[in-house]
């Protein structure tokens, strides 16, 4: 077994192989000799799931010299690297992580798998290809799994992938109940609310079981359906669709309360453009009892404890079994949705989420009248995506 120390140096020595065969050099005469010089390698930082090298482009080469010859990192690395930086100072990541089953979580697949509506992504199929569904059409998302099964970065792939791209259609209320998760997106664009705890994680589901009936209201005065029949009458002010994330819903099993407005929420939510992705270790029965497990219509099972566990999140008479996924196969997972499917979720490491978010971070905005030196803020703009909707 290759041990990571050894790793390390293994590929430090391809890249430089790598820059000599790619011909990435600035030669020049010193005297009567020729001078070659390479890319200087600055400095190795070990991750969890990746080591970088960031290297130098000697002054005076053409980075156009290197980056036409992009094409050397990925015979060298295979698909498994990312290279970013520009001008001099480049950073090479080459995951380390990757195995056969593992999908590093890569934006060009993901983005090709954005079509219509409010995409979720789930996994790759058996050949490979990645699969996503729309939650307008299916608005609510179960996802079940013992510990350290993949739920959270599953949810760490979803949440991203839509703040990334379609966070100016929707206003996010993210309870991490284990206050583990959902502190990289504070300040994101979009991000309304993250909740670590349960008074205000009720106070936040109140004002949403309110907005729920006030779109209920506007939809029966206008005589509509659905709210994206109501967001297209002609200078309405339109209403935006809400996420609940709720990760490890069982905490709030005692929550009666709470769960009565998400068990409302999850019955009139489609039509009002109001949706719930909810996450727990155990189906529990006391939780997913009655209306809200059969409101929740998309089911991603992670590797559960026995068959019993396994049907109650996939339903029973299906020939599949959750808890036949090895305890070593982080992100597989049965998708019910429509039929059951096997996929494999993309693995995206946190370091890789808060780089993907950094562009769309607000700045804090700080109490104006704290210090009365402060500068006032007046332009709270902040970057666009090409990519949004
Ligand atoms: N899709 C994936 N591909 C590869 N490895 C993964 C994937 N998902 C998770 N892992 C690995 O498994 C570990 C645990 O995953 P995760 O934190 O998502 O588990 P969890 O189901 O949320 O557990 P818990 O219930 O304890 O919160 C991760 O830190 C990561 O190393
Ligand atoms: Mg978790």
């Amino acid at each position: 077994m290759i041990t990571k120390l050894y790793k390390k140096y293994i590929y430090k020595a391809r890249l430089r192989n790598a820059f000599v065969v790619a011909d990435i050099v600035l030669t020049f005469k010193k005297g009567n000799t020729t001078v070659k010089r390479y890319p200087a390698i600055a400095a190795t930082h070990e991750k969890d799931d990746y080591l970088e090298y960031v290297f130098y482009l000697p002054q005076g080469l053409n980075p156009k010299n290197m980056l036409e010859k992009e094409y050397i990192f990925n015979q060298t690395f295979g698909q498994s690297y990312d290279l970013t930086g520009d001008g001099l100072k480049y950073s090479l990541k080459i995951f380390t992580k990757q195995d056969e089953s593992i999908k590093i979580y890569n934006d060009t697949e993901i983005k090709a798998c954005l079509k219509g509506g409010l995409p979720i992504i789930a996994g790759y199929d058996h050949f490979n290809k990645l699969v996503s569904y729309n939650m307008v059409t299916d608005p609510h998302l179960l996802i079940a799994g013992e510990t350290g099964s993949g739920k959270s970065v599953m949810l760490r792939v979803i949440l991203t992938t839509l703040l990334i791209h379609k966070r100016r259609m929707i206003d996010f209320y993210l309870a991490d109940m284990k206050r583990t998760e959902f502190h990289l997106f504070r300040n994101c664009e979009g991000v309304q609310q993250v909740i670590t705890d349960k008074k205000k994680l009720k106070k936040a589901v109140l004002a949403i079981h309110k907005e729920l009936e006030t779109r209920g209201d506007l939809l029966d005065e206008h005589g509509l359906e659905h709210i994206d029949e109501y967001n297209k009458i002609k200078g309405i002010d339109k209403k935006k669709y809400i996420l609940l994330c709720i990760d490890e819903v069982a905490l709030l099993r005692k929550e009666t309360a709470t769960m009565d407005k998400i068990e409302d929420i999850s019955t009139q939510g489609r039509a009002l453009g109001i949706f719930l992705i909810l996450s727990m270790q155990r189906p529990d029965a006391k939780i997913l009892d009655g209306q809200l497990k059969s409101n929740l219509t998309v089911r991603y099972a992670f590797r559960h404890a026995d068959l019993i566990n396994s049907n109650i999140t996939l339903g029973s008479g299906n020939n599949v079994d959750a808890s036949k996924i090895n305890k070593a196969e982080k992100g597989k997972f049965y998708m019910r949705h429509e039929v059951i499917k096997q996929l494999q979720a993309p693995y995206l490491s946190l370091e890789h989420a808060k780089e993907l978010l950094e562009p769309i971070k607000h700045v804090p905005i700080e109490d104006p009248h704290e210090n009365e030196f402060d500068v006032e803020v007046t332009d709270l703009t902040l970057p666009g995506s090409e990519d949004d909707e």
